[in-house]
């Protein structure tokens, strides 16, 4: 193996400034960062908000823990080509602490590439250690990291259990399940609370979207 005592790599400056795109857009980019339990609503109200900002003309995008597990952070069994697996079974992320920090940092370092881009983006992850989502926050200019703790109890997400993972980990037949058997950090000075063990997925994305225009964004 060649080792290597220097990295030769160079940040290139855009020829269009950020603020030129986002003039285009008639919006601001940034990052809405969605964190909190499985199930809580995180990317049902992300979706809606990114609905309700796609009807005003506004350029939003969703990145949901889901679904980028299929691709970018893919884990084993989930790149169905013999490529594809071989990458996964190298580079695929699980849920070990080490493994959720992975996540989250290639997520974030996705997200700001939206946001450079003039898009708001939506990400919707559990996000359980604060450190994570706070290394992500001092990546991004005051103001583009909207953090959104999407406040449901632990109870009301696991009566919901809409892919019965909670009951799985309540049987031990899933470890390390964030509020059964691993931890989840709640924010101490999120942006945005949101109320989901009572109220609505719609008056939430709501409130988000009231911020956002509060906040010049849109
Ligand atoms: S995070 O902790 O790294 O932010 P992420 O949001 O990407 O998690 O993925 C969470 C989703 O993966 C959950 O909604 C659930 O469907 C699934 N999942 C599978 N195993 C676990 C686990 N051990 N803990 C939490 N979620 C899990």
């Amino acid at each position: 193996m060649t080792e290597q005592s220097q990295v030769e790599v160079y940040w290139h400056n855009h020829s269009v400034p950020r603020e030129e795109r986002e003039a285009l857009n008639t919006n601001k980019g940034c990052v809405v960062w969605f964190t909190g339990l499985s199930a809580c609503g995180k990317s049902t109200v992300a979706n809606l908000v990114d609905h309700k900002l796609h009807s005003l003309k506004k350029h939003s995008y969703v990145l949901d823990g889901d679904n980028v597990r299929h691709g970018l952070n893919a884990g084993p069994g989930m790149l169905k080509d013999e490529h594809g697996e071989e990458f996964a079974k190298r580079f695929g992320l699980g849920f070990s602490a080490q493994d959720r920090e992975e996540n989250i940092r290639r997520i974030g370092a996705v997200a700001k590439l939206f946001s450079e881009a003039g898009v708001i983006a939506l990400t919707a992850f559990i996000s359980p250690y604060r450190i994570d989502r706070d290394r992500v926050r001092k990546t991004l200019k005051e103001g583009d990291f909207i953090e959104v703790f999407v406040d449901a109890p632990l109870d009301v997400c696991e009566k919901r259990d809409p892919k019965g993972l909670y009951k799985k980990a309540r049987a031990g037949e899933l470890k390390g399940f964030t509020g059964i058997d691993d931890p989840y950090e709640a924010p101490r000075n999120p942006e945005l609370v949101l109320d989901a063990g009572t109220k609505t997925a719609g008056q939430l994305a709501e409130e988000v979207i009231t911020y956002l225009k509060s906040k010049g964004v849109v």
